[in-house]
């Protein structure tokens, strides 16, 4: 089955939207397979955002995903990877469409409330720099 990694971002910590992001991907019906509260060490940040590293927002990237506690997750369930993506809405808040959660509760592109995997190679790699394999889960079938 499908895994994809989550987290929800400073700003959205902050702003006690955990609970209610969780309750999203909960009623879709995909299931919580790993989570932690953590703050992101500025390597472990820096490995995370690689691919971004000559963007001219990546020091400002970093600097915000380490600047408060994020909640980091692993989901799994059919197509979670895209589907996760659809749920979260575009990456700018501008495009980003009502009922999805960056639609619903972001308006800046940098402070956008959550971090999704965009592909399996990604989804993988970010699980493993997050999770070690020990600390996720494995639900009953007919649970
Ligand atoms: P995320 O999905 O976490 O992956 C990369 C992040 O870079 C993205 O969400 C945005 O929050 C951030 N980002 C993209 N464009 C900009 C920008 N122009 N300025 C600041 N942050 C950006």
């Amino acid at each position: 089955m499908e895994k994809t990694f989550l987290m929800v971002k400073p700003d959205g910590v902050q702003r006690n939207l955990i609970g209610e992001i969780v309750s999203r991907f909960e009623k879709k019906g995909y299931q919580l397979v790993g989570a932690k509260l953590m703050q992101i060490p500025t390597e472990l940040a820096e490995q995370h955002y690689g691919e971004h590293k000559e963007r001219p927002f990546f020091g400002e990237l970093v600097e915000f995903i380490t600047s408060g506690p994020v909640f980091a997750m692993v989901w799994e369930g059919e197509n979670v990877i895209s589907t996760a993506r659809l749920m979260m809405g575009a990456t700018n808040p501008k495009e980003s469409a009502p009922g999805t959660i960056r639609g619903d509760f972001a308006v800046t592109v940098g402070k956008n409330i959550i971090h999704g995997s965009d592909s399996p190679e990604s989804a993988e790699r970010e699980i493993g720099l997050f999770f070690k394999q020990e600390e996720l889960v494995a639900y009953a079938k007919d649970a």
